[in-house]
Formats: C-alpha cells, structure tokens, sequence
C-alpha cells in the first residue's frame, strides 16, 4: 500500500514562524513553531518588518530541522503547502517565496494556502468524524466570523466584524490595562482572579437581527472604566475589568453564534478555529450552546488554535487530493476572503 501524501508546510503570515511535516491520513510526521513575542513585546504589538525580518532568519534552518526531526528528504516530501495571505505581506512572501523554491527545485507541486483556510480546516485534522457541513466561528487575531463551511474551497460567510476582531480586542485591552503581550492569554489569565460584576460594560450589537460582531465599543467602555479609577490601576481592578470584559465577549460570541446556528440548520457541528479559541471561558460557553442545540462540538487542542504550520500542511493535503494545485505565479495576498461573494457589511474597520 503507498503511504498517504507528506507535505510540508510553511507559515509565516503573523508572528509565528512555523514548518510542518503532514500526511494526508492526518500524521503530523514533524513540526516547529517559532514564536517572535520577545521580539514584538517592547513595541507592546506587531511590528511587520521585525516580522518578516525574523521570519527569514529563522525559516530554512527550520525547514532543514523538521525534514531531519522527520528523518525524511525534500525528494521524500509530496507537495509544499505555503501560507500565501491573508497577512503582513513581508512575511507571508518570505513563505511563499521559500516554498515556491522549494517546489521548484525538487519538483513537487505548489499548494498556496489561504491562511483562513487553514484554521478553518485544522479541526478536521484531530477529528476523522468530523464531516461537512459545518458551522465555525473563526475567532483570530484579524479575523471573527462566522463561516457554513460546506466543503474544501466551499466557504459561506454568515457575519463578520464590523469593526475590531475579537483577539485584537484582546489584545487592544490587555494594553490598556497593562498585562502585557500577547494580550489575548494575559487577559484570560487576569479573569481567571478578577470580579466579573463589578463594572457594567455594554455588549455591542447583542440582540441585533444583523447577524455581525462589534467589539470597539466595548473597549472603549473598557478604557473609561480605567480612567474613572484613580491612576495607576492596581491588580485587582485590572482582572476585574478583564473578567468584565472576557464575560461581554462571551455573551457577544454566543449571541452571535445562536443566531447562526438558526441560519444553517443543514450544520452537522459547531466548530471553533483561530488563536481566540484558546480561550478557556470561549470553549466552555461554545460547547454549553452546542450540547443545547444538539450539536457536535469541535475545538482543536489550543496549539493547533493559534498559528502553526500543521495547519497548512493539512489544508494542502485536503486541497491536493482534489487537485487543487496551484502554479509558481500564486500570489502573496494582504488580504484574501475565504468567501469573496459575501456582502459588503457597513463599518469602518470591516475584515474581508
Ligand atoms: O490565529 P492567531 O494565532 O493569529 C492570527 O491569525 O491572528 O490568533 C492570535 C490571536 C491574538 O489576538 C491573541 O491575543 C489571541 O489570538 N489569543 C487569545 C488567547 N490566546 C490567543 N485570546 C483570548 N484568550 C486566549 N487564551
Ligand atoms: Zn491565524
């Protein structure tokens, strides 16, 4: 019997560099993943050219390492699945690029992942029962949406953000209460020992019958909160107001995500991909909607949450048993919807 199709793949959209090593029968042979937050930290966020600058330090050596750790050849490699957008561009070429070499050079085909794609594929990767149709809510640092994701290549968009995404109002959050970066896993952290009742803060867009997420509301309602409090802030008010906040995004995400499960009562599952999706208070209420409405649960285990190449690999091999091979000219892409049909949606700060 011939082995199931090895890829390799490559991300480096964000701040994670990341390689792996994948087959299409889901064994992840090999990977790394190279986090960049000790460069970023004293800018308090990323900064794109730190970015792409450390991604091309740190990628080959890297690539050299997952084929040894998998005691594999690039000869012995199917395919090159490479993160080709959505992105900060100097990194996702340096990717690309990378990968399009790599094909070139040992005749392999090229498979130019849409990184969406990727989270929103990566729950397929731990869960064989897990079929199509289904409904995930993609929460990232960029990114919160709901998506019927009714097949490979097959994505509809339910809502969107109208204005920040939810890890990025994690992170705009943690900043102003000084918890540090990343903000997403210091914020839960603080909730974890803070008061959830003690400030009242609004849940943008709760109840709306326009199915789409806001978030900038509530951190500027955060912002006030502090600044009624006499500076600098202690502990104690700092993982209050992040137990007030984690808990309006809570409501805001369920709300949401209810009225999405109305609207696609094909859905098989209820799944949850991206960075956000660590979220241990995010999971529990996700899961708790979905055992009330009858439904599967799937949540990836939370390094496959946030950025890694893993990821990739598997959305090429799903797309290279389809024959979804892409040509040496695939473009680098800032931005890239996984459903570029969807409506515009009112907003200023809308994610495509
Ligand atoms: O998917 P991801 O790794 O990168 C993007 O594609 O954006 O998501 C990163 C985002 C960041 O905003 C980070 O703060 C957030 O995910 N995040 C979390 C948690 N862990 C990561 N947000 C809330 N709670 C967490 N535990
Ligand atoms: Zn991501």
């Amino acid at each position: 019997m011939t082995p199931a199709p090895l890829i390799l793949g490559i991300e480096s959209s964000c701040d994670e560099t990341a390689v792996a090593l994948v087959r299409g029968d889901r064994t992840i042979v090999a990977q790394a993943v190279a986090s960049q937050d000790a460069a970023h930290r004293p800018f308090g966020g990323v900064v794109p050219e730190i970015a792409a600058r450390a991604h091309v330090e740190v990628l080959t050596p890297m690539i050299a390492r997952v084929l040894a750790d998998g005691d594999v050849t690039l000869a012995q490699v199917d395919a090159i699945a490479a993160t080709a957008g959505p992105g900060l561009i100097g990194g996702v070429m340096v990717g690309l690029v990378t990968g399009k070499a790599l094909a070139f050079a040992a005749k392999k085909p090229l498979l130019a992942i849409n990184h969406l794609e990727g989270h929103a594929l990566s729950p397929r990767l731990v869960d064989p029962d897990l079929g199509f149709p289904y409904l995930l809510l993609l929460v990232s640092g960029g990114h919160c949406q709901l998506l019927a994701v009714d097949g490979v290549a097959r994505y509809r968009r339910l809502a969107t953000t109208i204005d920040d995404a939810a890890g990025e109002a994690f992170d705009k959050v943690a900043k102003l209460l000084g918890l540090g970066f990343p903000g997403g896993p210091a914020v839960e952290a603080a909730a974890r020992r803070g008061d959830r009742a003690r400030f009242r803060l609004p849940r943008p867009l709760l109840g709306s019958v326009e199915p789409h997420f806001s978030f900038a509301g509530l951190k500027s309602a955060v912002l006030r909160a502090r600044d009624a409090l006499p500076a600098p802030i202690g502990a104690t008010d700092a993982a209050d107001l992040a137990a007030g906040f984690q808990t309006a995004v809570v409501d805001c995400l369920i709300d949401r995500t209810r009225c999405a499960i109305d609207a696609m009562p094909e859905a098989t599952a209820l799944v949850v991909a991206g960075g956000v999706a660590a979220n241990g208070a995010i999971r529990a209420a996700l899961a708790a909607l979905a055992a009330s409405r009858g439904l599967k649960f799937v949540a990836p285990p939370l390094w496959l949450c946030t950025d890694n190449a893993a990821m990739i690999a598997w959305a090429g091999a799903e797309r290279l048993a389809l024959g979804l091979v892409d040509g040496l000219d695939a473009v680098a892409r800032p931005r890239w919807p996984l459903d570029p049909a969807a409506e515009p949606v009112r907003g200023a700060g809308v994610k495509a």
